[in-house]
């Protein structure tokens, strides 16, 4: 501290030096030149002192991080989220809609293929259905709000004018500090109830090598309750969830675990990975829905036709029926 104080008093004598000098210079007759030392130290390296951190002032208030005079690391962390991040983002989501609307044109709604058996069987029973609207619910809210702060000043703002946008921001900013709590929960019930049924398994990649039947009707390669494409949404919830949790919890409370430079790091990472997370659940979204026939049953009511059950999950619905694969007239058997 004491090699750092007259270095920042110097820094700002140099301020008020160039104030007053400021109007000498337009008029360079006899005005005195502008020192380049200040008592012997080159001023230069007076500012690249303040500008890498290395000079810090001195104050009395309780909060000692208000005597940085420049954290010039904020100009990249600001560049980089209202530039690169934020234009990357808009692709990917761009994207999404978009690779969704080709695959419906070129594919249609993925329908049950053989007869209809009018039974129905049960896939998720109401705890679990519970679980899963409980991180849906909370999650839709987070990614609206969340995208209203990284791109409503551009889009919402000149829309629906100051006011409104200012109310509209509060209130889903509100929002998005407790439902993140409500999210973590889901999370943490998800994982515990489904991570069984998510081990990677060899099928898995025969389901894979097939692109699990999505681009050629007839086609269901055998899944267990999860199928491979699945795994891999569970565990892009699970990882990139805590990772929006670990993240999110350190942004609202904000030097309570990590310094600035950490937070910008935080919230940089935040946002990506909330963008990547929201591509990959708009399209968990359109197969759980309008993508697939049967498929919404069992998150609504937790009943599915057994012949969506048969072709879907020919492994999951031999271990829950003991009906083997191929004694029953349906496409989409490992025997097929
Ligand atoms: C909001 C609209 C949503 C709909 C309509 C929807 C629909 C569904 C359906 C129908 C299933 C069961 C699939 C099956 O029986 O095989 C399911 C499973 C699942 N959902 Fe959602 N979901 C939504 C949002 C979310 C969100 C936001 C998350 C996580 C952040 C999520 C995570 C999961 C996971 C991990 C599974 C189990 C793995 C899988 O089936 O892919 N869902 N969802």
């Amino acid at each position: 501290m004491t090699r750092r104080l007259p270095l920042c008093m110097m820094a700002l004598a140099l301020v008020g030096g160039l104030t007053i000098a400021a109007p000498a210079l337009a008029a360079p007759s006899d005005a005195p030149p502008v020192p380049t030392q200040i008592e012997g130290v080159n001023r230069g390296d007076v500012w690249q002192a303040v500008r890498t951190g290395q000079t810090v002032g001195v104050v009395s208030i309780p909060d000692k991080k208000a005597a940085v005079l420049i954290q010039s690391e904020g100009e990249a962390w600001r560049a980089l989220r209202n530039g690169p991040l934020s234009q990357y983002g808009s692709w990917v989501l761009g994207g999404i809609f978009a690779v969704l609307a080709l695959f419906f044109l070129l594919r249609g709604r993925i329908r049950i293929d053989g007869a209809k058996t009018g039974k129905t069987i049960q896939r998720f029973n109401a705890f679990e259905r519970a679980a899963h609207w409980l991180t849906a619910g909370s999650f839709v809210v987070l990614a609206v709000s969340g995208l209203n702060l990284l791109y409503g000043r551009f889009t919402l703002l000149p829309l629906l004018g100051p006011q409104p946008f200012a109310t509209l921001t509060h209130y889903g900013k509100l929002a998005h500090n407790f439902l993140g709590f409500a999210f973590i929960l889901g999370l943490l019930l998800i994982f515990l109830l489904w991570v069984r049924h998510n081990i990677p398994e060899r099928h898995d990649l025969v389901w894979f090598l097939k692109a699990g039947g999505l681009f050629s009707k007839g086609v269901h390669p055998p899944a267990r309750k999860f199928n491979g494409g699945q795994k891999v949404i569970f565990w892009s919830t699970v990882v990139g969830g805590g990772m929006l949790a670990f993240t999110g919890v350190q942004l609202i409370f904000p030097f309570s675990f990590a310094t600035l430079a950490e937070l910008q790091l935080f919230q940089l990472g935040h946002a990506a990975i909330a963008i990547v997370m929201i591509a990959i659940i708009v399209a968990h979204i359109y197969i759980g829905s309008v993508g697939m026939e049967g498929a919404f049953a069992a998150m609504g009511d937790g009943q599915v036709e057994l012949q969506w059950a048969r072709e879907h999950h020919s492994l999951w619905v031999e271990e829950v029926t003991g009906e083997k694969p191929g004694h029953h007239h349906s496409h989409g058997t490992p025997a097929e």
